[in-house]
């Protein structure tokens, strides 16, 4: 039997999440969402058979196998474990939460009810990241010694006054926010556990219009603008091996990129994609590259893979399904989201003392 879904938010995600999940072979027979008569639009132009005004209305109905969270960060934490609570596994949105305590708030409830959690890490999901991780598990990388994680954009802020750039409701901004690099950095280094964390965020550009994002998220007059617009940190982990990062919104930088670079004892590689315009990828240059010395001579190999417009959105939410379905590992886990929201809150908190920061 199909596992049947319901889905909490209608925002720009949704479309991605239905489209993984129906593609694995579940329904998705719900959805809900806070504001009135969201989810019955939703539920019209998506095909979905019922929509519900509120979460508790919809996670009554016992046919729901599994949910997915698709709402502003400050809400991850209550709904994820209500889901749970109610007998739902739960595919929720990146961030897992606002910070590590409350991901290990989740973790014990998931425990707790005997349920799975997984969060949208999609951009391991995309073909390139699948295909570098295939050379790293066969041994091709060695150790990995040292990487470095960047997702910067020149002008990328996400509207003004939203939830997005209100620390309250988003827990940060653009390193909770675009901490994708981060988790894929970590994932190919193998999830270490971090040791100790420097950082430093600016929020030079965090009100000034000339650095807003296209997509189209209106500005609210008199909103809060609280969180960074950019941030810079670096990371030693309790093997020894060691990551830089740089996540920005906003930044005197060339055009967007979105890349992990790493040395291994064996090979180094890039994982990178270089947008044509700033959160818009028509012109954007994939890269999948290892770099070996071989017969006394520096060799460049170049991965070729599929062409995934989605990022990898489409193939994160199907995994789920086939995870639970039993036909998959899962591509994330609860505790590798407690580990990478150990080295966002650490280098936050670097940030704000201005010194190293244990974990
Ligand atoms: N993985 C990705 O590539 C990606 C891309 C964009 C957004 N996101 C994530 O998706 C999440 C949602 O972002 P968004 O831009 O769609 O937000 P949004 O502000 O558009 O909100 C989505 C919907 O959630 C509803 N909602 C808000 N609070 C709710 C609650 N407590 N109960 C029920 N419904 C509620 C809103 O009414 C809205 O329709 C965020 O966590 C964001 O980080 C991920």
């Amino acid at each position: 039997m199909s596992i049947k879904v319901g889905v909490i938010g209608v925002g720009g995600m949704l479309q991605y999440h239905a489209a993984g999940f129906r593609q694995a072979g579940a329904e998705i027979v719900a959805v809900a969402d806070a504001a009135p008569g969201a989810a019955a639009k939703a539920a019209a132009k998506w095909d979905i058979a019922t929509p519900y005004e509120t979460v508790d209305a919809m996670l009554a109905a016992p046919e729901i196998d599994a949910v997915s969270v698709i709402v502003p960060n400050k809400f991850h934490k209550s709904l994820t474990i209500q889901c749970l609570e109610a007998g739902k596994h739960v595919f929720c949105e990146k961030p897992p939460a606002l910070n590590a305590a409350e991901v290990q708030e989740i973790i014990a409830a998931a425990k707790k009810a005997d349920k799975q959690v997984l969060f949208n890490f999609n951009n391991r999901a995309r073909p390139e990241s699948q295909a570098m991780m295939t050379y790293i598990n066969q041994g091709v990388a060695g150790t990995i010694n040292s990487a470095q994680a960047k997702w910067i954009r020149r002008t990328g802020i996400p509207g003004f006054g939203g939830w997005f750039t209100t620390k309250e409701l988003a827990g940060g901004g653009s390193l909770i926010d675009l901490l994708h690099m981060v988790d894929l950095a970590m994932y190919f280094m193998g999830y270490p556990e971090p040791a100790h964390v420097i950082g430093q965020t600016f929020s030079d550009f965090i009100q000034d219009k000339q650095f807003k994002g296209p997509w189209g998220i209106p500005d609210r007059v008199g909103g809060t603008t609280d969180v960074e617009n950019s941030a810079h940190g670096f990371v030693s982990f309790k093997t020894g091996q060691v990551l830089s990062l740089q996540v920005s919104w906003a930044e005197m930088v060339k055009r967007e990129e979105v890349s992990v670079v790493f040395q291994g004892t064996k090979a180094g590689g890039r994982v990178e994609r270089l947008f044509g315009i700033d959160g818009l990828d028509n012109t954007a240059i994939d890269t999948c590259e290892l770099y070996v010395q071989e017969n006394g001579h520096s060799v460049n190999r170049s991965i070729t893979t599929p062409a995934c417009e989605d990022m990898g959105r489409i193939g994160s939410a199907a995994n789920f399904i086939e995870f639970l379905d039993g036909k998959a590992a899962p591509l994330n886990t609860p505790e590798q989201a407690l580990r990478l929201m150990q080295v966002i809150d650490a280098v936050y908190a670097s940030a704000k003392t201005g010194k190293p920061v244990s974990i």
